[in-house]
């Protein structure tokens, strides 16, 4: 009985084992049918194409990136363009030959990770065969070729690479590095033995963030966007502005820009727009050169112009010019001097000199110090400037004030779009100035004014005093006026 219970239940088992099988069997074969048939559609894509990576960039800015020759670039602007992307991209393109060394970076070791994982997605596919070993984060290539991931914490990590040779080296998210110092070690990093392969360092950022400043100034600054430079260290670099909408993967369905949208404006100005001008911590975010600045034109003769003064010696002095438009009163500021090491009597020259052209004297206002001795021999500038026949006042120096005045000029009118101050684009200091003086970490209400402000100050004190237009009697009395006589001999009114 027993035997025979067995042999009734063995039969049971082996067909469910054998179901389970043919069950898992299937499941095999079904699989290597899909990758079969994935493997095929990357073939006919690769004949296609004539491609070797099974991999195809966006149209526009991924693709310039990937087809850049220069030495050094960086692909930086909006979330979600596809950096991180193409960054994982571009090293493939010697992985084809045995001495290709590459190495991608990020700040920290688990922001390496999302760019891991998607290696791991797109690397066999490229490269069949390509094999991934974790503990050392390193892809070896069937040709030879090795793909590197690490991270850079502190600067002092860079040792790590010391004695080490790659023919690429990419960073992604370049600004998270505070110093550029790590990043110059790396390019000494940069050979190969091989003469076939052509060097490349790549990066990738968002505007901002703690290394904003000097990734701006070394490839975003020097030259005009998508045009090739050489740098002071004789490298080739380009910038490559990157947007939302050249990504169609994320900004089709218009939910990732929404996202986007709702950020606090100086976020939304760096990672929606990839808007480089504008600094973390930014006083005057509403500053936008769309906007604020203008192409020079011809001033009317009649319109009403002030100047105002901050004078320094050390550091620079600064006059602004501006002329009152009569239609709806804004200011346009429409020349600039800034410059350090003028006496009061140089920078008297120096104004006098810009303003050759000019019809009638300019008033305006003068930073007290302009009105010191300042140890040189000689007059100071307010004296020689009144001399000259300039109507000079004392500048109200009300930092907060003058702030908030700033903010009530910037403005854009409900009716007209317009602000009521433009700056022409030849007065690039001011522009700088605006565009990145940050506010007081002490005194949030106010600046912090160990930036450079200069150009702010002078700013601050002409829209202090107030500028209007005279009345027109008021004007041609003034044309008529060819020596001005100040009542009171120190602060010229
Ligand atoms: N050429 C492409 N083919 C397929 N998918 C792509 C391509 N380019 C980008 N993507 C996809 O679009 C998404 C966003 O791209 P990615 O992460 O590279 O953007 P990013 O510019 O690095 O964004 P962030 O600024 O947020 O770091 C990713 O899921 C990525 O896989
Ligand atoms: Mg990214």
């Amino acid at each position: 009985m027993t035997k025979l219970t067995r042999s009734k239940t063995k039969p049971k088992d082996r067909i469910k084992s054998l179901k389970k099988r043919l069950a898992n069997a299937e499941h095999n074969l079904k699989k290597k049918e899909s990758k079969v048939l994935e493997t095929d559609k990357i073939q006919e894509h690769l004949d296609e194409t004539g491609s070797k990576v099974a991999f195809m960039p966006n149209d526009g800015p991924q693709t310039d990136f990937l087809a850049a020759a220069e030495k050094d670039v960086l692909y930086g602007g909006a979330a979600g363009g596809g950096k991180s992307f193409a960054m994982l991209i571009d090293p493939l393109r010697y992985c084809h030959v045995k001495a290709h060394r590459a190495l991608i970076l990020r700040r920290s070791m688990p922001e390496l990770r999302e760019l891991i994982d998607k290696s791991r997605e797109l690397y066999p596919k490229a490269f069949p065969g390509a094999k991934f070993r974790e503990v050392e984060k390193l892809w070896n290539f069937p040709s030879g070729a090795k793909v590197e991931f690490g991270f850079l914490e502190r600067d002092a990590d860079v040792y790590r690479y010391q004695g080490q040779a790659y023919s690429w080296i990419g960073f992604d998210e370049i600004t998270h590095l505070p110093t550029e110092f790590s990043w110059n070690y790396l390019a000494s990093r940069l050979r190969t033995t091989d003469p076939s392969i052509k060097t490349y360092l790549r990066c990738t950022a968002n505007p901002g963030g703690i290394g904003a400043h000097w990734v701006k100034q070394r490839y975003v600054e020097p030259s005009e966007h998508n045009k090739t430079f050489e740098g002071a260290d004789g490298l080739t670099r380009k910038f490559i502005p990157a947007k939302l909408v050249d990504n169609p993967y994320l900004a089709e369905d218009g939910e990732y820009e929404k996202m986007l949208m709702s950020l606090p404006p100086i976020q939304r100005k760096q990672l929606l727009e990839g808007n480089w001008d504008i600094a973390e911590g930014a006083a005057f975010a509403e500053f936008d050169p769309e906007i604020h600045v203008i192409v020079p034109f011809g001033i009317p003769a009649w319109w009403e112009r002030v100047k105002a003064i901050d004078y320094g010696y050390a550091s620079e002095s600064c006059c602004l010019w501006g002329a009152v438009d009569p239609e709806d009163k804004t200011i346009i500021i429409y020349r600039e001097l800034y410059q350090k090491g003028l006496t009061g009597e140089a920078l008297a020259d120096s104004i006098i000199q810009m303003e050759q052209e000019e019809i009638k004297s300019i008033g305006g206002v003068l930073d007290t110090s302009a009105w010191a001795k300042t140890g040189y021999t000689g007059p100071t500038i307010g004296e020689i400037l009144q001399q000259r026949g300039h109507k000079l006042r004392r500048a109200d120096k009300n930092r907060l004030a003058g702030k908030v005045q700033i903010h009530e000029y910037l403005k854009q009118s409900h009716v007209t779009g317009r602000p009521r101050l433009q700056i022409t684009n030849t007065c690039i200091n001011l522009i700088r100035e605006l565009q990145s003086i940050p506010l007081s970490k002490t005194k949030p209400e106010d600046v912090d004014t160990n930036a450079s402000d200069h150009a702010y100050d002078a700013l601050r004190y002409m829209l202090m005093s107030r500028p209007r237009l005279d009345s027109p009697y008021d004007r041609m009395l003034d044309l008529k006026r060819n020596i001005y006589e100040p009542a009171d001999g120190d602060f010229g009114y």
